[in-house]
């Protein structure tokens, strides 16, 4: 997985699904008045995600060196080369914990919560931002997977909510998220005969599908689809209270 990632990431730092979006403006204003001690992105990728919070320190982990490399150097992260299911820090570490658009990459979500609930101070924050499947839930992970076999599974706000629970939901929202089809189809460098294989798999959707995905279609070409994105404000549970 993580070769794919370390060659694609120069189009992560410039992706427009990525630089800016709905969720980023939304977590900006929720937490504007708030400033936190250390901060941990999770599958931090260029880092675009840690720029919206203010903080005196901000570790990213991914799994893709090339990616950290660029973390560091556009949002001077400190980079930390780590899965999401061992996180290499002791308990109670961190005031905050973030990530974003990356937990349907992650075999094992269970394993993501309970070590994100670990290192987090107790009252700590977790900000999860992530696809929602509540309707399209068998035709979209079947596409995303095709297109990139990093693609596990993104899930339904009711899997979330069972995975989170040694947290308490202080916020859900759900945004909308346009996709430009080819920027999309070939962000991990697909080849031509690909992209027309993952446009086909869009044409050729049930109509209901189509309709919840917004797919917009010009002269018989996907110009661009439209998915959710559930941000989710988790609170670590304070076992003492
Ligand atoms: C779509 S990008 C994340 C985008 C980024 N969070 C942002 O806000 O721009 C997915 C990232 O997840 C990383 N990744 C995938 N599985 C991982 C895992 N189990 N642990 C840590 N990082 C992982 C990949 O290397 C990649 O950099």
């Amino acid at each position: 997985m993580k070769e794919g990632f370390d060659f694609a990431s120069l189009n992560y730092l410039n992706s427009s699904d990525h630089v800016s979006g709905a969720d980023l403006s939304f977590i900006k204003s929720y937490f504007k008045d708030k400033r936190f001690g250390l901060i941990l992105d999770i599958a931090t990728a260029a880092g675009h995600c840690s720029k919206v919070f203010e903080s005196k320190l901000k570790v990213g982990i991914d799994l893709s060196l090339n990616m950290l490399k660029t973390a560091r150097s556009e949002f001077g992260i400190i980079p930390v080369c780590a899965t999401s299911t061992q996180i290499p820090f002791l308990d109670q570490t961190f005031d905050l914990v973030s990530c974003r658009i990356a937990m349907h990459h992650f075999e094992n979500p269970g394993r993501f919560f309970s070590e994100s609930n670990r290192v987090l101070k107790d009252r700590g924050i977790l900000v999860l931002v992530d696809s929602i499947v509540d309707v399209e839930d068998g035709y979209l992970n079947t596409i995303e997977y095709f297109r990139d076999n990093t693609h596990i599974r993104s899930l339904t706000v009711k899997e979330v909510i069972n995975y989170a629970n040694n947290f308490r939901l202080l916020n859900y929202v759900q945004t909308k998220r346009k996709h430009t089809f080819y920027d999309w189809a070939k962000r991990l460098n697909a080849d031509d005969e690909k992209v027309k294989q993952i446009e086909t798999k869009f044409i050729n959707l049930p109509e209901n599908i189509k309709q919840e995905l917004d797919v917009c279609m010009e002269n018989g070409k996907v110009i661009s689809y439209t998915d959710k994105k559930g941000i989710f404000i988790f609170e670590k549970y304070d076992i003492r209270a």
